[in-house]
């Protein structure tokens, strides 16, 4: 039998790697679209997996992506803009194209990537709004059947959160923390690739949105005291109030990686939790931040493990473990 063939758009990142492993696993033969295939050698050695070089903003490349796929998956996003309207041309306008390029086409399923608390609607961020006009729409494209995500921040291996506060407490040895009561309810990307895949082909979620979110509520000034207790670094992490928060956001933004921008810092003031338990539609009991981030963040050694050990004990107070 031949496998059925997939596109995923923003296959190529955290999330991407995640799902496009899980979608060949299920059988599904999946082409990935990128800026720079040559960047994703780690993707091109999966059986069943096509890397290649394409403009995505282009339609005819679209199109030609497109024709005799069996749906189209879009993870494309960014987190900050290099330029002002960026947000509204990847968030938007790609969606935009895809809807359309998916008629051309004759492809019928689409699952669109949205996150918690985008809103068209709402002021503050503009990631967020760009993004909740994106699953928009996604949605208002009565001719395909399209199922959206909304998940809270993303854990698991290679993932831009644990890694990237890990990666800063390896390099300074004091730890300034923008926006440290920020709340939000971590999703482990296995959890929300198998959601994904099982959507797939499950009629019952067209024209359906699905928030996502693990089963730990937690500030980031947690995420962060953890993180530091399992690379064992124990580096002081500095809490910044609000308006310092908002002030390192203005600053971090001109520089060339944007470690932090003004609209992170605005995203960050509605907590990503979800309103309502984990769909149950899917058959997936969400998995706890310590039950995986312990196997890619930290020490293997001895203490380590005694580390462990006492968070797990410690933690009925914080589902960290802070104590
Ligand atoms: N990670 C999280 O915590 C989180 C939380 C909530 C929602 N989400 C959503 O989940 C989706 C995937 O997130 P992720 O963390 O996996 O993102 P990611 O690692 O940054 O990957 C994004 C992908 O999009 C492609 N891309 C980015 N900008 C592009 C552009 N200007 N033109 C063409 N392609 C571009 C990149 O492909 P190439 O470089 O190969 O071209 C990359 O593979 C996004 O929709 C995001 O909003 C993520």
């Amino acid at each position: 039998m031949l496998s059925k063939t997939l596109c995923v758009l923003g296959g190529t990142g955290f999330v991407g790697h995640h799902l496009v492993s899980q979608l060949t696993r299920a059988g599904y033969y999946v082409v990935v679209p990128s800026r720079n295939r040559e960047r994703h050698r780690s993707l091109q050695v999966l059986p069943k997996v096509e890397v290649v070089d394409a403009n995505i903003f282009d339609d005819d490349s679209l199109d030609a992506l497109f024709v005799g796929c069996h749906a189209v998956v879009n993870l494309v996003a960014i987190l900050n803009e290099n330029k002002r309207g960026d947000f509204n041309r990847v968030h938007v306008e790609l969606v935009e194209k895809i809807t359309n390029d998916c008629r051309r086409s004759g492809v019928t399923r689409l699952l669109h990537m949205s996150a918690l608390n985008a809103d068209a609607d709402k002021g503050g961020s503009r990631y967020l709004r760009s993004k909740g006009a994106g699953e928009k729409v996604a949605h208002a494209a009565e001719d395909l059947n399209v199922t959206s995500f909304r998940p809270s921040l993303i854990f698991g291996e290679d993932d831009h959160f644990f890694n990237r506060f890990a990666g800063l407490l390896r390099k300074l040895p004091i730890v300034p923390l923008t926006c440290p009561e920020s709340r939000m309810a971590p999703v482990y990307v296995g959890d929300v690739v198998e959601v994904m895949t099982k959507a797939l082909n499950d009629k019952a979620t067209y024209g359906q949105a699905y928030e996502l979110c693990g089963p730990d509520i937690v500030t980031l000034k947690q995420v962060v005291g953890y993180t530091n207790r399992l690379t064992g670094l124990r580096r002081a992490v500095i809490p910044l109030g609000n308006g310092m928060s908002a002030l390192m956001g203005r600053m971090l933004q001109w520089l060339p990686y944007k470690p932090f921008s003004y609209d992170n810092y605005l995203s960050l003031q509605t907590p990503a939790v979800c309103n309502g338990p984990f769909p149950g539609r899917f058959g997936v009991t969400p998995k706890a931040i310590d039950s995986v981030v312990p196997k890619y963040i930290g020490r293997a050694d001895i203490r380590g493990r005694y580390d462990t050990m006492r968070r797990r004990a410690a933690r009925d107070k914080d589902p960290l473990g802070g104590g």
